[in-house]
C-alpha cells in the first residue's frame, strides 16, 4: 500500500540474511522500520508489538526461522527455533502455520540446501499472504457495490482493531475491500474503534485510511453500539486471529461486544480472512488460547505530548490491579459470513469446507 505515493509492503526481505518491517510501535507519529538479522531479532519484534497483526507475524516468524537454518541447518536448532517463535503469542493460528509450513519444506532435504529453501518459503508465504488480501478484498468489494447500491448514499461502515496492510503483508484482511471500494469511486466512511488497550484502531487503522485518503472517524469503542442503534453503521467488517472448524471467531478483545450490537440491531457482521487463518483441528473456540497481556497496558498510556515527545502517563487509580485478556471468541451465529480469498461463505463448518475442501480434523 501505499504511502505518501510510495508502495509498502509490512515486511520484506533484505538480500538473503535480513529482513525489513515498520515498527509499529512508532505509529503514527514516526514512519520508522527496523532491520532484523536473527531469528531472535524476529522473535523480540512479535513479542514487543513492534511487528503485529495475525497474517504477519507468521510471515515474519518464517522469515526469522529461515534466519536461524541460515546460521545453523541442523534438525535440532529448527525444532529449537520453531518452538521458540511459537511461543511468542499464542492467539493466532497464522504463526504457527507458517513456522510448519518451513519445517515441512525443510523434512529430508540435505543441510546444504535448508537455508536457500526456508528463506524461498518465507517470501513465497509473504507473497502468497499479499495475493490472498488482494483477493479478499476482491470478495469484499462484492459486499460492499451491493449496499452502496441499495443505499444510495455514503456506506458506513465498522471496524475494529486494526486489520489493515500493517496487520498482513499487503492490502489487509477487513480493510482491503474498504480500500477497493474506495478506488472504485464509492462514497464511504469508516468507524474507526480506538480498540483499547493499545489503540490498534486509533493509532494504526486510522493512520492507513488516512495515508489513503479514506474518509473516517475514530470513536471510543463503547459507541458503536449506539451508532448501530441509530442506523448509522451499514456494514461491519473486522479481521481474525483464529476461526475454528466451527466458524468461531478469535479477534481482538471487544470484537464480541461488536458482534452483538450489530446481531440486535440488525448490521450485517462479516470478517475477512485468508484461509490460513483457520484451525481446522479445534472444532469450537472454547479451546483457542487466549493472550494474557500485561496490566501496564491498561494501567497507562502512551501517546504525543505538546512538546512533541513520545510520554507514557499513567491513568488509573495507584494500587488498583488490572486484567487484560487480548482477544475474545465471537460466536459463528453472530456472524453474517466469512470473506476469504475465495469468496464469501456461511460461518459454519459446511460453508468453510464448501470453499476449502479436503481439510482433515
Ligand atoms: O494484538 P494484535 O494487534 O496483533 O491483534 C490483531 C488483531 O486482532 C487483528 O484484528 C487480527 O490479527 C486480524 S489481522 C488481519
Amino acid at each position: 500500500m501505499k504511502i505518501a505515493g510510495k508502495h509498502y509492503r509490512s515486511v520484506w526481505p533484505i538480500g538473503e540474511d535480513a529482513f525489513g518491517i515498520i515498527d509499529q510501535t512508532k505509529l503514527p507519529h514516526e514512519l520508522a522500520t527496523l532491520t532484523l538479522k536473527t531469528a531472535d531479532d524476529a522473535a523480540h519484534a512479535i513479542k514487543s508489538m513492534q511487528t503485529r497483526g495475525a497474517p504477519l507475524i507468521g510471515a515474519v516468524a518464517a522469515y526469522g526461522l529461515a534466519l536461524a537454518v541460515r546460521a545453523d541447518p541442523s534438525d535440532e536448532s529448527l525444532a529449537r527455533t520453531h518452538d521458540m517463535l511459537a511461543d511468542t503469542r499464542p492467539t493466532a493460528i497464522n504463526l504457527r502455520w507458517a513456522l510448519q509450513r518451513v519445517v515441512d519444506r525443510l523434512r529430508n532435504r540435505e543441510r546444504s540446501e535448508r537455508a536457500s529453501l526456508a528463506w524461498k518459503e518465507a517470501a513465497a508465504i509473504a507473497d502468497e499472504d499479499a495475493a490472498m488480501c488482494e483477493s479478499i478484498g476482491r470478495h469484499g468489494l462484492g459486499i460492499i457495490r451491493e449496499l452502496a447500491a441499495r443505499k444510495k448514499s455514503k456506506l458506513n461502515i465498522l471496524t475494529h482493531c486494526n486489520a489493515g496492510w500493517l496487520a498482513t503483508v499487503d492490502w489487509g484482511t477487513a480493510l482491503a475491500p474498504v480500500y477497493m471500494a474506495h478506488d472504485e469511486g464509492i462514497a464511504l466512511h469508516v468507524w474507526v474503534d480506538e480498540t483499547r488497550p493499545r489503540n490498534q484502531g486509533a493509532s494504526l487503522t486510522a493512520f492507513e485510511l488516512g495515508a489513503h485518503g479514506v474518509a473516517h472517524t475514530i470513536i471510543a469503542d463503547n459507541a458503536g453500539g449506539h451508532y448501530m442503534q441509530a442506523g448509522e453503521v451499514d456494514l461491519c467488517i473486522v479481521g481474525t486471529d483464529r476461526v475454528t472448524a466451527n466458524g468461531d471467531v478469535a479477534n481482538k478483545i471487544g470484537t464480541y461486544l461488536k458482534a452483538l450490537a450489530a446481531k440486535d440491531t440488525g448490521v450485517p457482521f462479516y470478517v475477512a480472512l485468508p484461509s490460513s487463518t483457520i484451525d481446522w483441528t479445534l472444532a469450537s473456540g472454547r479451546d483457542i488460547p487466549i493472550e494474557q497481556r500485561s496490566a501496564d497496558e491498561v494501567l497507562k498510556m502512551t501517546g504525543r505530548t505538546s512538546a512533541g515527545t513520545l510520554a507514557t502517563v499513567e491513568i488509573a487509580a495507584p494500587g488498583s490491579p488490572a486484567a487484560n485478556p487480548g482477544f475474545d471468541v465471537t460466536p459463528a451465529r453472530l456472524v453474517t459470513g466469512f470473506i476469504t480469498e475465495r469468496g464469501v461463505c456461511a460461518a459454519t463448518e459446511e460453508g468453510l469446507r464448501s470453499l476449502f475442501p479436503g481439510h482433515q480434523k
